[in-house]
């Protein structure tokens, strides 16, 4: 299959770039760089011993765009192109909604007219909100509270909406939970720009010596030891996902919702305790007050992906912080 990856130079891009090579795909990349560097790029190459087309180009310049559908033969596009910074898109909101919903737009027109109807969107599980119980299932309630949620519920709507208009479309609406971890090789991984805001990047930066301490975000939460509680997963898990809905793609399922998580909540500090494991270094936390916003505990019910797409997540949270580790080691400035 020939495959669009836009924002495939991004942290869970990339990996998937790599996975959809190694099964024989060919990809072609577009992504305009505002949240990546090209050498993410050349280690995807290095990694997978192919040269991959790469258009710099933004979704939001809809004539170059329909040109690459024009001159590449696509079967299928994975969409992972969008700003994902919640505290961000809290300040600057019509960027974030200019960005990922009118980007998003333009891909489907461009998508229709070019007779390509195959699509697998990066959703997130902040759709949930804040769910009234966990382990959550695909068919929750939706609600969100910032607009960076908000962005990517909107499109779900416009994918329901354009399914419902014309059932030539295909559609996996892929929502992650919290993903983590990096390619074992330790050449690509997370990069934030400035202090992360997660959770996994700013240990990694505690470990390695950048930050002093980790700020835990309340222990008053009703979780296991008071702090809040995710379902962390392995970013090549995740990539995994994303070959699994391709391929069901093919059996013309219409437009359907996954959760992709491992199903398993873990607190902040259990992922500081495997992170010191895992890396022999002692990490350094403060407990502060709540970060507005956060929920006490969110994690999936896997079984729906399970049972349609025959995927489940191999790796645990030893692994995720083992590989998190490698990647920060090698790299302490990212792709700098
Ligand atoms: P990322 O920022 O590393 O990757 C996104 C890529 O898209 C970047 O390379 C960026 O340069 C590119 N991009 C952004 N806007 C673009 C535009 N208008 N035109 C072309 N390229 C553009 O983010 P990621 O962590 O790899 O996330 C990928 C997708 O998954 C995003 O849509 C994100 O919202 C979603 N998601 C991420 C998480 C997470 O925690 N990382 C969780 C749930 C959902
Ligand atoms: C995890 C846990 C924090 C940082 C966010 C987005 C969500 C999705 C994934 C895109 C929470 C705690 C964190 C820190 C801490 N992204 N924490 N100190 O908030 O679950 O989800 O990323 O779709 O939309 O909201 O992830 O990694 O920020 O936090 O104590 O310095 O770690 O309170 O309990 P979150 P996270």
């Amino acid at each position: 299959m020939k495959i669009l990856v836009s924002g495939g130079v991004g942290y869970i891009g990339s990996h998937t770039v790599i996975q959809s090579v190694k099964d024989g795909n060919e990809v072609v990349i577009v992504d305009n760089l505002s949240n990546s560097k090209i050498e993410a790029l050349n280690r995807v190459e290095e990694i997978t011993n192919t040269k991959i087309k790469f258009y710099e180009i933004d979704l939001l310049d809809k004539e170059k765009l329909n040109q690459i559908f024009c001159d590449e033969n696509i079967d299928a596009v994975i969409h992972f192109a969008g700003l994902k910074a919640v505290g961000e898109s809290v300040e600057i909101p019509l960027r974030y909604y200019n960005n990922n919903v009118v980007g998003t737009l333009n891909l489907l027109e461009v998508m229709k007219k070019n007779d390509v109807h195959k699509l697998v969107f990066s959703s997130s599980a902040t759709v949930y909100g804040d769910p009234h119980k966990v382990p959550i299932t695909e068919d929750f309630p939706l609600s969100t509270t910032n607009p960076y949620g908000r962005s990517k519920l909107m499109i779900e709507e416009i994918l329901r909406d354009l399914y419902k208009s014309d059932t030539k479309w295909d559609i996996a609406i892929l929502r992650y939970f919290n993903p983590v971890g990096a390619h074992e090789s330790g050449k690509i991984g997370e990069d934030p720009n400035g202090i992360p805001n997660n959770l996994m990047p700013f240990i990694a930066q505690v470990a390695v010596g950048k930050r002093e301490a980790l700020a835990v975000f309340g222990n008053d939460y009703p979780t296991v030891d008071g702090s809040g509680v995710r379902d962390y997963i392995h970013v090549v898990d995740l990539a995994g996902g994303h070959l699994k809905a391709l391929e069901k793609l093919n059996q013309k399922p219409g437009c359907v919702e996954y959760n992709l998580g491992t199903g398993i909540g873990y607190s902040v500090l259990e992922v500081v305790n495997a992170f010191q494991q895992a890396s022999g270094k002692k990490i350094d936390y403060k407990i502060v007050d709540r970060r507005e916003g956060d929920i006490a505990a969110c994690y999936a019910d896997t079984h729906f992906a399970k049972t349609e797409l025959g995927w489940v997540a191999k790796f645990g949270i030893e692994k995720m912080c083992e590989d998190s580790w490698r990647w920060q080691l090698q790299n302490p400035n990212g792709f700098a």
